[in-house]
């Protein structure tokens, strides 16, 4: 396959590995990758990619990484064998809180279309075109959409956007921008996932949502992989992750499973306590957690200004609460309010523009170190999964901004009812 200059220059060359088969996360069964998959049939459980990694461990070293190109592809072994339709994702800063000793915000924001979804969408993209697939569709809350508006562009396919009507002004443009069929919907994700569902045969539609197809997790696994490298192939004892669907955090897991298979982190690394972070008004993960629950809800009436927590039942639950509670970590429910307090706390302090999910996180942060559940001390990865930019109507709308001679008229955000001004979606 021929591969244009400047997509060979961002991502290297393309020498990935090749998928040994597909792997239930229910059942176990494997199923060939000769063909494009979607869940399990048996079961609907969600796909793993498995490659043999052992001739991998003998032929490359974690020291030739660090001089290969600075995206995501420079982990191409641990990614499949094929031409990569990239824009230049990955590798984002490592940045250290200038407050506190050990803690470090991995800012996803500096990634194309301003979040981490460009991984998984990248990831998704370059496969749907390894196997030939033209027509792709996504529910979405709003920063996938993005993302595969923006990827399928790149490769020249066919993007069809299923998003809640009040999604974030950004998310709107962009995929108007980048010429993705945009359907805006009366609802939440969970009813953009039922009329893809209904409509994906008759449309000839491949369907990327979260955890029903195999390759978005593998894209987000190189968070986890980056974090290793970033910290010198060690990992943190705890990374806060802002949770709706959860790929981010199952593809991290998965990045720790292989960059141990391989011995590329420390030997008796520890793995990092997996800490889930939902919204006050969506918070089926923390609330199955406390119940002791091995699968959620579907959370009724969802709603919270960070348009990306607004998923009432991730499809894959059971994966996100297991792995919360096998890496000692636990679910945590942030206020709209709390939120918004700890994203100007940032910004005014820091001089990092969090996005509200990402605001969630350091608002927990401060709650799971208050608690006593973690130490100052302790070494902590906080994802910052987008840029505040991509929120600006949302976020002046709960400052209260309104323009005036001298720009300087927004009301105190304590002295304001966030819910109320800029709720419920
Ligand atoms: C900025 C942001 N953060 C976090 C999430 C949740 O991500 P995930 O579905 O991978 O859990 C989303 C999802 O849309 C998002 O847009
Ligand atoms: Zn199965």
């Amino acid at each position: 396959m021929a591969l244009s200059q400047p997509l060979a220059s961002a991502a290297g060359s393309p020498s990935g590995t090749p998928i040994s088969y597909f792997e239930c996360s229910k059942c176990r069964e494997h199923i060939p990758a000769d063909a494009p998959q979607t869940v399990c049939p048996k079961d609907g459980g969600s796909l793993w990619v498995r490659y043999d990694l052992s001739p991998i461990r003998s032929r490359v070293r974690r020291e030739q990484i660090a001089v290969r190109p600075r995206s995501m592809w420079r982990y191409r072994e641990l990614l499949p064998d094929a031409e990569p339709v990239t824009l230049g994702e990955g590798f984002t800063p490592m940045l250290a809180s200038r407050r506190r000793a050990k803690l470090w915000i991995k800012d996803e924001g500096a990634n194309p279309t301003g979040s981490f979804k460009a991984r998984g969408l990248c990831m998704a993209v370059t496969m749907a075109c390894h196997y030939g697939l033209k027509k792709l569709a996504i529910p979405s809350a709003g920063n996938a959409a993005g993302a595969l508006a923006a990827y399928a562009a790149a490769a020249g396919l066919e993007s069809h956007i299923f998003m809640p009507k009040d999604v974030p002004e950004a998310n709107l443009v962009e995929c108007k921008a980048y010429g993705s069929d945009v359907n805006l919907i009366d609802g939440l994700i969970s009813d953009c996932a039922r009329i893809v569902g209904e409509r994906k045969q008759a449309e000839g539609w491949f369907d990327v949502s979260t955890l029903k197809e195999p390759f978005r997790v593998e894209g987000k696994k190189t968070m986890g992989l980056e974090v290793a490298e970033q910290l010198g192939w060690r990992v943190p004892d705890a990374i806060f992750y802002p949770t709706g669907g959860g790929v981010g955090l199952i593809g991290m897991w998965k990045a720790f499973e292989e960059l141990e298979q391989l011995g590329w982190l420390d030997s008796g690394a520890k793995r990092p306590k997996m800490i889930a972070i939902q919204a006050a008004g969506c918070a089926p993960i923390p609330k199955a957690f406390v119940e002791g629950k091995p699968v959620s809800e579907a959370w009724k009436d969802a709603h919270t200004f960070a348009s990306g927590l607004r998923v009432p039942k991730a499809y894959g639950d059971y994966i996100i609460l297991d792995i919360v509670r096998r890496s000692g970590g636990t679910a945590i429910a942030i206020s709209d309010e709390e939120m918004l307090a700890s994203m100007l706390d940032w910004a005014r302090n820091e001089g990092i523009f969090l996005c509200p999910e990402g605001a969630a996180a350091t608002a927990a942060y401060d709650k799971l170190i208050a608690s006593g559940f973690l130490k100052p001390s302790d070494e902590v990865v906080i994802f910052n999964t987008g840029t505040g930019l991509k929120y600006i109507d949302v976020v002046s709308k709960a400052m209260g901004i309104t323009r005036s001679a001298n720009g300087n008229s927004a009301a105190k955000p304590t002295e304001r009812r966030i819910g109320g001004i800029i709720g419920p979606y």
